[in-house]
């Protein structure tokens, strides 16, 4: 299968119009672009190739909820992916509980979930084993009845933005794990991402890994050069 690449922008660009203009450049890429709430009408209008995504999406459709943006606007601008349970919003105070209710609402709406998973590395200090049961805890309390297909980019907290990936063969064996813990638990097919500090450098060493589908990208996707060899490097 292909390999999937999303671009995941965070806060950045900090103008619509630099925004239009990454959006255009990365747009040769068959990959999906997730830029901030307010850039993604007029992003979603340049893209001809790459598809589109959003960094969140709230529970509710409507209602008395300040500052919230529902699924279904999401859909209304023609987002298909939505990024959920992101470590740097788990940080911020985003419980299991509410991932749970924005997987569920936004799978409900139709859209492509990306649901983020990863360890501290006060857990992972004590080994894979270890990273993994707490993997497995995050799965259990972020997934209530859903259904495939499903997206799960597994992204180690102390490798995000930090320049220091895992390696590229532990990062496999996580993906299998999680693949196999979710087939069993729920008859659930996920396709598997890995992110954190990807690179040109390494990116080759995470696709060619078994059980990774692809790669979820910050501070890379930023950059059009280290982006596109990112992409090249997955042959998608
Ligand atoms: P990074 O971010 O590539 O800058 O480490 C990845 C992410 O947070 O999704």
């Amino acid at each position: 299968m292909k390999k999937l690449v999303v671009a995941n922008w965070k806060l950045n660009p900090k103008t619509e119009k630099e925004a239009v203009r990454l959006a255009l450049a990365e747009d040769k890429l068959n990959v999906v672009i997730a830029p901030p709430f307010p850039f993604l009408s007029a992003v979603g209008k340049v893209l001809k190739r790459a598809k589109l995504g959003a960094q969140d999406a709230f529970y509710e459709a409507e209602g008395a909820f300040t500052g919230a943006v529902s699924p279904s606007m999401l859909r209304s601008l023609g987002v298909r992916y939505v990024i959920v349970g992101h470590s740097e919003r788990r940080a911020d105070g985003e419980s299991d509980a509410t991932v749970a209710k924005k997987v569920s609402a936004a799978e409900r709406a139709g859209l492509a979930v990306i649901l983020c998973v990863g360890e501290p590395w006060s857990v992972r200090k004590k080994g894979i084993t270890a990273a993994k049961q707490f993997v497995k805890m995050q799965l259990s309390a972020d997934l209530k009845k859903v259904r495939s297909p499903l997206i799960v980019a597994y992204e180690p907290i102390w490798a995000i933005g930090s320049g220091k990936a895992d390696k590229p063969e532990e990062a496999a064996e996580m993906a299998q794990f999680i693949k196999s813990f979710l087939v069993k638990r729920s008859k659930l097919k996920v396709r598997v991402l890995y992110g954190g500090s990807v690179s040109p450098k390494n990116a080759e060493s995470f696709f060619k890994g078994k059980g990774i589908d692809g790669a979820l990208v910050g501070g890379s996707s930023l950059s059009l050069k280290q982006f596109r060899e990112i992409v090249a490097s997955a042959k998608v």
